[in-house]
């Protein structure tokens, strides 16, 4: 009994202690081997519980070995990782870059290549700048192509509907020649579906000099999409926008016949990415510049659009909807 409890008891803190522990209880001259010697001379009646006793400390001292073994080859462990200075620290996360950021941030960098600056301007934005200096007086039947939220307790309050209010602040405060582009997100009153939002990212564009011509703004627009995209073929398709004359809807080919074949999965022919035109001269005349002796081109795109066609996302929502197991499939891009 004396001896089980001193098993019990017993505690190691190095390898030599657990080693004096076996030799004491277990080892040829330890105190099991006594016990087991002094059974013989123990009196016929109490061999039965005599020998139950030894049993058992025999197997307590067994046990008790094994788990002050395993006790100081983890804590020798412990201490050896916690001397390591060496060791990696604890791996932190790291965010990735939004895909419409990443984007972005290309279309601007093809466009600052050919001398086109950054220009910014608010979100929320009055009526003269987001229609009325753009040909959309009060009232203009084309206001209806971009539902607008106003601002319930004054009408002339909104949430730009594009980014063209910016060149159109750009313009009131810069003489030509003019080129900058105005990326910004945009709002509109539109019903969310898989291929539109209510809100979304625009890269407008604006070019204004001397003898500035249709010609320019298709190569231009050329040039955009064979970096974006590789080799393209584009079609400048007959449209209207109230600022400018002519206006085209900018289409890229998606198709077999272009290189960039290995980013399609379905689907070919053309695909909507924009409008352009030549900015309407009452639009310059409103910004104080004179369509006598200047004129330029303006164009505007989506830049979701751009993304779902790059990486071949088929639903505008996710972009908005930040689920991470979608977000960190862009940890990779720059
Ligand atoms: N502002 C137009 C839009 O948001 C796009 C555009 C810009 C069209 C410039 C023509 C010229 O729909």
């Amino acid at each position: 009994k004396e001896q089980l409890e001193r098993v019990e008891q017993f505690t190691a803190d190095s390898k030599e202690a657990v080693e004096q522990f076996r030799i004491e209880f277990l080892g040829s001259k330890g105190t099991i081997k006594d016990l087991f010697t002094k059974f013989r001379e123990v009196p016929a009646e109490q061999k039965k519980a005599f020998g139950q006793a030894i049993n058992e400390l025999k197997q307590k001292a067994s046990d008790k070995l094994a788990q002050l073994k395993d006790q100081v080859e983890d804590s020798g462990q412990d201490q050896k990782l916690i001397n390591d200075l060496t060791r990696p620290g604890n791996p932190i996360k790291v965010g990735s870059r939004h895909p419409i950021s990443i984007v972005k941030n290309q279309m601007i960098d093809v466009f600052s290549r050919i001398g086109f600056n950054i220009s910014e301007g608010p979100e929320i934005e009055d009526d003269w700048h987001n229609f009325t200096a753009l040909n959309l007086p009060e009232h203009h039947p084309a206001r209806d192509m971009q539902d607008t939220f106003f601002i319930q307790t004054d009408p002339d309050i909104l949430l730009r509907t594009h980014t063209s209010s910016v060149q159109v602040r750009y313009m009131e405060n810069n003489q030509p020649p003019i080129r900058t582009i105005s990326p910004g997100r945009v709002f509109r009153n539109e019903a969310i579906s898989a291929r539109s939002h209510c809100i979304f990212h625009q890269v407008e564009g604006l070019y204004i000099d001397k003898g500035v011509s249709f010609a320019d703004m298709k190569q231009t627009l050329l040039y955009f999409t064979e970096q974006m995209f590789g080799k393209s073929k584009i079609r400048l398709r007959p449209s209207y926008f109230p600022f400018t004359e002519p206006s085209a809807e900018i289409d890229i080919y998606w198709g077999l016949e272009t290189e960039t074949d290995y980013r399609i999965t379905k689907g070919t022919g053309w695909l909507e990415i924009g409008g352009c035109g030549m900015v309407d001269p009452a639009v310059l005349t409103n910004c104080k510049i004179d369509p006598e002796e200047y004129s330029g081109f303006a164009f505007g795109m989506g830049v979701e659009r751009i993304a779902m066609l790059l990486y071949q996302i088929g639903d505008i929502r996710m972009f908005f909807e930040n689920d991470v197991r979608f977000l960190k499939q862009f940890s990779n891009a720059i």
